[in-house]
């Protein structure tokens, strides 16, 4: 039996962020609601499922299993998102400010690439951290569900969906972007980083000799 998903209560400082509005926020948390409401649903239902009935064209089962995805990546995505803005923006520093410069050649080619990113993508633009290669990198997804890149943690996920900007800025997510960026907390980032790290081990390094 799983656990029952909790929703994280929203905090008051995301209330107050610059350029982005406490609509925007409060809307975008309901919908965070949603999907930890969803995986426990999806959970609860999986329970009664018929497991002998599975089909990948249709079939109970995989309507429940890909919502339960959906809905766990909506929920984990969100906890991140929220929980690292209401900061002060800047820019990184200590370790993770190394890390981004020796991989980028500079912070302002993190950002372009970042940036870019966010542009680019239907859903989220995310700054990763590969425990495997010990590097980090920007991917992009268009939906919640599919684009992730295994044996990474995502350290900087950035919400691209239009609902995350549309309140306060219509079609002008590059304005978005630099709101974003200018209440981020990086020394959430940062610790993040520094956890993935520390699951870097030579262990995890295939070798096929
Ligand atoms: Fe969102």
């Amino acid at each position: 039996m799983y656990e029952k998903y909790e929703v994280r209560p929203l905090s008051s400082k995301l209330l107050k962020l610059r350029g982005i509005s406490p609509r925007t926020i409060t809307e975008h948390y309901k919908l965070y609601e949603g999907y930890v409401n969803k995986v426990n649903e999806t959970r609860e239902k999986l329970q009664a499922v018929d497991m002998t009935k599975g089909n990948a064209t249709y079939s109970e089962i995989r309507a429940l299993k890909r919502g339960e995805g959906f809905a766990l990546n909506g929920a984990k995505l969100h906890e991140l998102y929220f929980e690292q803005l209401g900061g002060k923006g800047g820019s990184p520093s200590g370790t993770l400010m190394k890390a981004i410069q020796t991989q980028y050649g500079s912070y302002d080619a993190f950002l372009r690439e970042f940036r870019g990113s966010g542009l680019s993508g239907r859903g989220w633009a995310i700054l990763a951290h590969d425990w495997v290669r010990n590097e980090l990198f920007v991917y992009i997804t268009d939906d919640q569900q599919d684009g992730h890149v295994i044996q990474s943690t995502p350290i900087l996920p950035m919400d691209v969906y239009e609902h995350a900007y549309y309140i306060d800025y219509g079609t002008n997510r590059s304005e978005y972007i630099t709101a974003f960026l200018e209440n981020l907390d990086w020394s959430i980032v940062n610790i993040r980083y520094q956890t993935s790290v520390k699951r870097t081990s030579p262990r995890f390094r295939i070798s096929f000799s």
